[in-house]
């Protein structure tokens, strides 16, 4: 599993203790905590003690609670709670993951909150995700097609061309693997990681889409692509059980096929 390292320029220094009054099942909760308007404060590990018979089942409702009951000042990001927006990744207890799918009965011991691993943050657990997504608009991730079509035709593909696609539109870009990738904590300013590659081959395994050449040009390139090593630990952390290293892998064949 991927090792947890903290986000950039960090020296965590000691936070404040909050508690609700008289919990029957005290658990205690520690969330990493970043304001950029108080820089003298930075960062710390704030401590909440909370009662497991008040929060919901997921890791998301405990921040939730707190926020509700001990301290609106905590930053996160969330939207859907199903597991399908992927704002809510963060780092639970060491492992990247969805704080809305990561079941609290397998988190054991004290519960800890980081943000995503080596990214600017904007506040507490909330990253700056500016770089990954221009890294993501890069390999224009829209279908490109020329040809010719009726108007009263759509670009089909055959059950086992759509099949293609299994393993790769479910990606929902919450950058849980490119954040668990030491390749990218090195030289994430060129080399576009997992996520941004998974979808790189999402399109270039689209059999309707006619910029196949082209993409694969784009990708042959010492950083952008090659400074994966195979080391594997976005396919441990994706919490949708997709293989981003697989897909990267794939890309890699099909360069050196087009040569033979
Ligand atoms: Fe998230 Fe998995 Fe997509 Fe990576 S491959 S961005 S971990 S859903
Ligand atoms: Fe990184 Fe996954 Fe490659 S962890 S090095 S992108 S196989
Ligand atoms: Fe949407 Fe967690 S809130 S994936």
């Amino acid at each position: 599993m991927a090792e947890f390292t903290l986000p950039k320029n960090s020296k965590v220094v000691k936070g404040r203790t909050f508690a609700v009054e008289n919990p029957k099942r005290p658990r205690k909760v520690m969330v990493y905590r970043w304001d950029p308007e108080k820089p003298t404060e930075n960062p710390r590990l704030d401590t909440y003690i909370i009662d497991e018979e008040t929060f919901g089942t997921m890791a998301l409702d405990i921040l939730l609670n707190i926020k509700e009951k001990l301290d609106p000042t905590l930053a996160f990001r969330r939207s859907c709670r199903e597991g399908v927006c992927g704002s809510c990744s963060m780092n639970v207890n060491g492992t990247n993951t969805l704080a809305c799918t990561k079941h609290v009965e397998d988190l054991k011991g004290d519960i800890k909150f980081y943000p995503l691993p080596h990214m600017p943050i904007m506040k507490d657990l909330v990253p700056d995700l500016t770089h990954a997504y221009a890294q993501y608009e890069s390999i224009e991730p829209w279908i490109q097609a020329d040809s010719a079509l009726t108007p009263d035709k759509e670009r089909l593909q055959s059950p086992e061309e759509r099949e293609k696609l299994d393993g790769l539109w479910e990606c929902v870009l919450c950058y849980c693997c490119t954040t668990s990738c030491p390749s990218y904590w090195w030289n994430g300013d060129r080399y576009l990681g997992p996520a941004t590659l998974l979808q790189a081959y999402r399109w270039i395994a689209d059999t309707r889409d006619e910029s196949t050449g082209d993409r694969l040009d784009a990708l042959e390139d010492p950083f952008k692509l090659y400074r994966c090593h195979t080391i594997m630990n976005c396919a441990k952390t994706c919490p949708k059980g997709l293989n981003p290293g697989k897909a990267i892998g794939a890309i890699k064949k099909d360069l050196v096929e087009r040569v033979i």
